[in-house]
């Protein structure tokens, strides 16, 4: 008996631990392998200890000693204990009260939070995709970096002309929708002065001793926006010379592309009546800048310069309407329509103010 309880390295098992294991293995060797009167006398103050204990304790007790140096007794102990614990639920038999060991942990690990997580992280990261696509990117500022001129000065002393004096009319709408068309019926009806600020631009590209040709020729190959200032000199010489002719009354066309344009003119030229905006899908628009390109030598009326142009129409030119708009300062006309029913719409809408 003193020879099974005697070599347990005491110093590495916590006195409790230690206590516990031995009582536990010599209670069982006592009950089962030696004469019952020696057993009865040696075990009655001994507690018997319930199995997931057992389970627990003897592993650590095999592991600090080697199972070769165990004695059969408590090797068989050890191995029934094992045995059994695994084969018998924890759902009862277990100690409990203060101090007292938990029973070991279900460590299975439960898929279900992780699927569930998995499909949620790929719904919003699908839900952002979605909503980035139909996001147009924002535009980014005029680039005046291609040209290593300097830009012409705009004053800041205030509108050179006066709006009761000086009429003008804003025409707008996407590349082909057919601004110049409608504006050549104007001049006819109204006796306006036609300014289109791309053919101002354009003129002044192929003007002899220009110092802006090679910038605007860059600009309107890539469908983006001249800077203003460019454009606004253009506009204002042209502007100037008419009205020494005596024409008081502008539409003009094309103009303004960009929201820094429409501040800037009405701030030193002089404001507007209203913007005429002719509406139009992008296919019509197609079509017609197609057409127009077997026989206009433009260089932006090819396909590739096309979508350049929709696009910036979109993401520059829009806002420019939509801000008028929100002046009440924007007659909108179907520009889809031939080109009589959209001239008629015009008439009808805005005749008593072209007068
Ligand atoms: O109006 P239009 O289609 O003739 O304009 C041709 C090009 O001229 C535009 O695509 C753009 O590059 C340039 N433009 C501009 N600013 C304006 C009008 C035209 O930069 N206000
Ligand atoms: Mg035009």
């Amino acid at each position: 008996m003193r020879c099974l309880l005697k070599p347990l390295p005491t110093a590495s098992l916590s006195a409790r631990s230690l206590q516990v294991v031995s009582r536990s293995i010599s209670k069982r060797t006592f009950v089962r392998y030696l004469p019952a009167p020696q057993s009865i006398v040696s075990i009655p103050q001994v507690k018997p200890l319930r199995r997931p204990l057992q389970s627990q304790l003897l592993p650590t007790y095999n592991c600090l000693r080697p199972a070769s140096s165990l004695s059969p007794t408590v090797l068989s102990v050890a191995r029934r204990s094992t045995v059994s614990s695994n084969s018998r639920p924890y759902t009862t038999g277990h100690i409990s009260g203060p101090g007292a060991p938990r029973p070991p942990r279900d460590n299975k690990l439960k898929a279900w939070p992780f699927v569930l997580i998995f499909f949620t992280g790929a719904i919003a990261f699908a839900a952002v995709l979605e909503n980035r696509k139909d996001k147009p990117r924002p535009m980014p500022p005029t680039d005046t970096s291609s040209s290593s001129k300097e830009l012409p000065k705009l004053r800041d002393d205030g509108p050179i002309f006066s709006p009761e004096a000086v009429k003008v009319i804003f025409v707008l709408g996407g590349p082909g929708v057919g601004k110049g068309t409608q504006c050549a019926n104007l001049v006819k009806d109204y006796h306006f002065v036609h300014l289109s600020a791309g053919d101002l631009l354009r003129e002044e590209q192929s003007r002899s001793g220009t110092e802006y040709g090679e910038l605007i020729k860059t600009y309107i190959k890539e469908g983006k926006i001249v800077p203003m200032e460019v454009t606004i000199v253009l506009l204002e010489n042209a502007m100037k010379r008419s009205i020494a002719a005596g024409k008081h009354k502008f539409l003009i066309d094309g103009f303004p592309r960009q929201m820094d344009q429409a501040l800037k003119f009405e701030d030193v030229v002089v404001p507007s009546q209203f913007t005429l905006f002719f509406d139009c899908d992008e296919e019509t628009m197609t079509k017609r800048i197609t057409e127009r390109g077997k026989t206009s030598g433009r260089s932006d009326d090819n396909p590739e310069s096309m979508l350049k142009r929709f696009r910036t129409f979109k993401e520059t030119s829009m806002p420019v309407v939509n801000y008028f708009d929100g002046l009440k300062k924007v007659v909108k006309i179907d520009g889809a329509k031939s080109v009589d029913a959209v001239y008629a719409d015009v008439k009808a809408h805005v005749a008593d103010r072209l007068k």
